[in-house]
């Protein structure tokens, strides 16, 4: 019997940082047993906005291996890239012609990310681009796609346009073409977690943590030494309320924090109040920034050893680029032929 699918991604425009890490990576690891898992490295999406070619490169790669030094198990899920099978580019021309402009106008991603530039200045693949990752999960049947907050609104995209291509050449007029099988494209659903799900930046309390933001200081990224993730920490923002609580909504740091703390001290909400409750930002930073070396040193340890195995990670891409094209490839040939090609 074939597994359902779980498939999710992360664009290699910088290193991966804790908001990675906690809304969409760690969760990746809990679903592998259970689910047929996919995890690309998203590198078509990183050309969206200006770009270094040689810095792309790098980050393509390094991103891979920190999926693997993240717990991605290779015996359990597949990792690819994206740029490695070519379907991705198939399957987004023939889903941009069922896609109304209509809808791509709504993100909230493109016009945040288009001020920067301009929209009129933005490129076309920055508009289209959740036309891609629709592609991205739909060329693999995801039942489900782990995400954070963030993508919650590209998620619905992807799911209308699988309704509507469904609609449009699935069913029965598919049937009459000679096509097998139920509807074309499987619903994805969202998997977002209950805490982690918006990791914010650590120098406002108002935007999320970003590879694209442009201070340093607002993120801790995974390959952090300890003495960087002690000193951003340190010098990250607070507020001068007394005492720490959660879910206070005139302390969005207080909240990012202590849930940040939760997570990577595997403790529950409760354990970490009773433990935090009156303690001061002076002796909670220290015990978080810990918390947070502790956790990520593993991480670390392992990244040193997959890179310095000459050949691994090209064997590993190579790999999971010939199980993701072994699904792919009959996704996109029962859609042309459904499209009456
Ligand atoms: P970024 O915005 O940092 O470039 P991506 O767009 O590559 O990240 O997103 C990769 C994954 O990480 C997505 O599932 C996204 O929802 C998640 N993610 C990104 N930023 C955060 C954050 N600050 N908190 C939680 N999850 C995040
Ligand atoms: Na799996």
């Amino acid at each position: 019997s074939v597994r359902e699918r779980v498939v999710s991604g992360v664009q290699p425009t910088g290193s991966i940082h804790l908001g990675n890490y906690l809304g969409a990576i760690k969760n990746w690891v809990a679903l592998q047993d259970t689910y047929e898992t996919l995890f690309i490295v998203v590198d078509d999406h990183a050309t969206t906005q200006p770009y270094d070619p040689q810095q792309l490169r790098k980050a393509t790669r390094d991103t891979a291996a920190l999926y693997l030094a993240c717990g991605v198990d290779i015996s359990k899920s597949s990792v690819f890239v994206q740029s490695h099978v070519p379907a991705h580019m198939e399957l987004m021309w023939l889903l941009s012609s069922s896609t109304p402009i209509g809808w791509l106008q709504k993100m909230t991603q493109f016009k945040e990310k288009s001020r920067k530039e301009g929209a009129e200045n933005a490129a076309v693949s920055l508009f289209t681009y959740p036309v891609l990752m629709a592609s991205d999960i739909l060329l693999y049947q995801a039942e489900y796609v782990p995400v954070g907050e963030d993508q919650k609104q590209h998620l619905e995209l992807t799911r209308d346009l699988a309704q509507r291509v469904n609609h449009l050449y699935g069913g029965r007029k598919w049937k009459k073409l000679g096509g097998r099988g139920g509807s074309l494209f499987k619903i994805p659903e969202p998997l977002i977690p209950p805490v982690g799900a918006r990791v914010m930046s650590l120098t406002d309390g108002l935007s999320k943590m970003s590879k694209s933001a442009p201070s340093d200081q607002s993120r801790i990224n995974l390959l952090d030494s300890k003495d960087l993730i002690a000193d951003k920490i340190k010098r990250c923002k607070t507020d001068s309320f007394a005492g720490l609580e959660f879910d206070n909504a005139e302390r969005p740091e207080c909240n990012n924090l202590l849930s940040v703390y939760q997570i990577v001290s595997g403790k529950t909400k409760e354990e970490v109040m009773e433990e935090c409750k009156d303690m001061s930002w002076g002796t909670f930073k220290p015990l978080l920034a810990d918390a947070l070396i502790e956790h990520l040193s593993p991480v670390q340890v392992r990244y040193q050893e997959i890179t310095a195995e000459t050949g691994y990670l090209d064997k590993v891409l190579s790999e999971g680029a010939d199980r993701a094209t072994e699904i792919a490839v009959p996704t996109v040939r029962n859609l042309r032929q459904a499209m009456g090609f």
